[in-house]
């Protein structure tokens, strides 16, 4: 079995208005894909129905075998420690070092102290930030934040890795520096989606482009390397 993400025939609505409308998608293991389209196109909503924070209103979707579709509430949370998530704004808690934000999502499972302080440690030092581990978020420029998100997000080992516009408050030096933590986190065998308006970025680090456009499903191309 290849694919990690289904989309069968699914449609959101909010308030009876579609904000996606009958799409079918299959994401296989190991892709990297980027999630494209103008404003409002869905592509949040997208990103929300693969990590249940949002519920389709029509049709099935699976994740790894899974189907999340009508998933119970209390399921969520063990679910959702297979996911990691990056956000366009962190969501750092500010009053919490970069040790500690990144440190959370091992807390959760009840990880021993000496086990979280060696995997926090070198996460950090493998997103580059080893010498502000200690900082709190608030001193940390946009892309250190970033980078604190990724590594929080990553710290489990995910085996999907969803980033909803994550280099949009970025200049694009520093974006550049954040596409390239993402590839790397994939050729480590993690399946990436990525969320941007940015078609140019998309084009220029994947071939695996998923398109939309008012709630549709444009197209999913895999162009061909030039
Ligand atoms: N919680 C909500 N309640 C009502 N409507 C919503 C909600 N979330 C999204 N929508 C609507 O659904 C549509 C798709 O929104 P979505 O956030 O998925 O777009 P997007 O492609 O992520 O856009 P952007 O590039 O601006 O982030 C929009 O028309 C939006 O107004
Ligand atoms: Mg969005």
């Amino acid at each position: 079995m290849h694919a990690i993400i289904e989309f069968h025939n699914v449609s959101k609505c909010y308030n009876s208005t579609p904000a996606l409308s009958d799409i079918n998608l299959t994401i296989n293991k190991g892709d990297f894909v980027f999630l494209t389209g103008p404003s409002g196109a869905g592509k949040t909503t997208l990103l929300k129905l693969i990590f249940l924070s949002e519920r389709p209103t029509e049709g099935e979707i699976i994740v790894n075998g899974v189907n999340i579709t009508r998933m119970k509430s209390s399921a969520i949370p063990h679910f959702r420690r297979k996911l990691g998530v990056v956000f366009q704004d962190f969501k750092l808690l500010p009053g919490k070092t970069v040790f500690e934000n990144v440190a959370l999502g091992l807390e959760i499972i009840g990880l021993n102290r000496k086990l979280i302080k060696r995997r926090v440690w070198q996460v950090v030092k493998w997103v580059g930030l080893l010498q502000k581990i200690d900082s709190y978020p608030p001193y940390l420029s946009g892309g250190e934040q970033q980078r604190v998100a990724i590594a929080r997000a990553i710290i489990n080992n995910p085996m999907l890795l969803l980033a909803d516009e994550p280099t949009g408050n970025l200049d694009p030096g520093l974006a550049l520096e954040i596409m390239k933590l993402f590839k790397a986190i994939n050729t480590r065998g993690t399946t990436i989606v990525i969320a941007t308006h940015n078609r140019d970025m998309a084009e220029t680090f994947s071939h695996n482009i998923v398109a939309l456009s008012h709630g549709r499903l444009l197209e999913h191309s895999h162009l061909s390397a030039s």
